[in-house]
């Protein structure tokens, strides 16, 4: 992305303007942090990252392309998840909430997808298989999101604050995962306020508040 702006809410009482200033490029099995206080946009450019919400000014490309010429293409390259995404889970087995994406991708080879997915997410898809995602702790929902946005295969995975609100071994279980994760070969953008925390595994940091 390069010089990217977006307007929430233009026109009325609400309206606010993110801005990125400069360039952020996360090539494959690199990890890259995209930083900045509270209100800084972290959140607005990872859904913008993500093809989910057009910029209003500057450049956007992944493989060269620009992805709003074929939104969904790109959207299955991708694997996104918000702030605290066990908050949305919805189905009553991990299973279904796990191959929810492929399903609707229209994918097959389910039952393929959902066990490599837990598998890289750290979890035994034999054992979790259905039980009822509400009712897991902290670090195993956290995991089972994952394995819910990994599970269409994507290349580049986009994550909004994955550590917080998790105790120090699942914090340490979701690095690990980003560690095999690029080892993989595959990219990751991470949005996080606390940047030591991925000092081990990050290879490149845009903070917002300097570059913006
Ligand atoms: N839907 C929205 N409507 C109006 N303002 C918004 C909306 N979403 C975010 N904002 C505002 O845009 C700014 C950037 O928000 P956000 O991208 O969530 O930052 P961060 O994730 O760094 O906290 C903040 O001032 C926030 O209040
Ligand atoms: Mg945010």
């Amino acid at each position: 992305m390069k010089d990217v702006t977006y307007v929430h809410s233009p026109s009325t009482p609400f309206e606010r303007k993110v801005k990125m200033s400069g360039k952020l490029t996360v090539e494959s099995g690199k990890l890259v942090l995209l930083t900045g206080k509270n209100g800084s946009g972290k959140t607005t450019i990872l859904q913008i990252a993500a093809v989910l919400l057009k910029p209003l000014s500057g450049e956007i490309s992944i493989d060269g392309e620009d992805p709003w010429r074929d939104p969904w293409k790109f959207r299955r390259m991708i694997g996104f998840s918000f702030q605290f995404p066990e908050n949305q889970f919805f189905e009553m087995r991990v299973f279904d909430e796990v191959v929810f994406a492929p399903k609707n991708f229209g994918l097959d080879d389910l039952e393929e997808r959902y066990e490599k997915a837990m598998g890289i997410a750290g979890l035994d898809p034999k054992v979790y298989r259905d039980r009822l995602p509400f009712a897991l702790s902290g670090g195993e929902k956290r995991k089972v999101a994952i394995a819910s946005i990994i599970s269409h295969d994507p290349e580049i995975l986009i994550l909004d604050e994955p550590l917080v609100g998790l105790d120090l071994p699942s914090r340490l279980e979701i690095l690990d995962f980003l560690k095999s994760w690029k080892e993989m070969g595959k990219s990751a953008l991470v949005a996080t306020h606390r940047v030591e925390d991925f000092e081990k595994i990050a290879d490149g940091i845009f903070d917002l508040d300097q570059n913006s």
